[in-house]
């Protein structure tokens, strides 16, 4: 195994998830609320923040899958597992928000399939490395320019698994 060190314990992540459930609860109080998971890495996300939610909610996932050479990073929907969400309101689900292309891909798109409102909540955002501009509306934790694995976030796949966020120790 990897030298692994601990970034955020799983007791201060449950602790910040159950705060942003209660947010999101409040802000949804006469809404629908469709989470929309970006799969893989925010599985564990999803289901926590799911479960601290004091109403009903929807569920839906969907996958892009992103190709990166030294120059550029093209991102794309992965078919087949893309949501109705024609007149919901939808809020995105992301493990981490890094350079922006992901969510400046993402949310256009989705907007053009006409839902009634769009919103994002990330577990972690890493503002310093955005190269492309992007607010998400709910921000579980802002970190360094670190790579992060656990908590559904792989290193090579590998990772997903682990309680908590850390990073390899080099
Ligand atoms: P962006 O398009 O550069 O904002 O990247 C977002 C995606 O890159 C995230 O949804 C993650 O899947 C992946 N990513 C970015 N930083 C990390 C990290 O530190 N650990 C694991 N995955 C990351
Ligand atoms: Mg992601």
């Amino acid at each position: 195994m990897d030298n692994i060190k601990v970034l955020i314990s799983e007791e201060k992540l449950q602790k910040r998830i159950k705060k942003l459930a209660k947010e999101i609860e409040k802000d949804y109080k006469d809404k629908e609320i469709n989470l929309i998971c970006i799969l893989k890495g925010s599985i564990m996300f999803t289901c926590d923040l799911a479960r601290n939610i004091n109403k009903n909610v929807m569920i839906d996932f969907l996958r892009v899958s992103s190709y990166e050479n030294n120059k550029s990073k093209t991102i794309s929907f992965v078919k087949g597992l893309l949501p109705d969400i024609k007149g919901k309101d939808i809020i995105l689900i992301e493990d981490i928000i890094d350079s922006g292309k992901t969510m400046n891909f993402l949310v256009p798109l989705l907007s053009k399939m006409k839902p009634n409102s769009i919103k994002v909540c990330t577990l972690l955002d890493k503002p310093s490395r955005r190269t492309m501009s992007f607010k998400a509306d709910y921000v579980g934790f802002t970190i360094e320019d670190k790579f992060v694995l656990g908590y559904g976030m792989d290193y090579d796949q590998k990772y997903r698994n682990l309680k908590f966020i850390g990073y390899i120790e080099k």
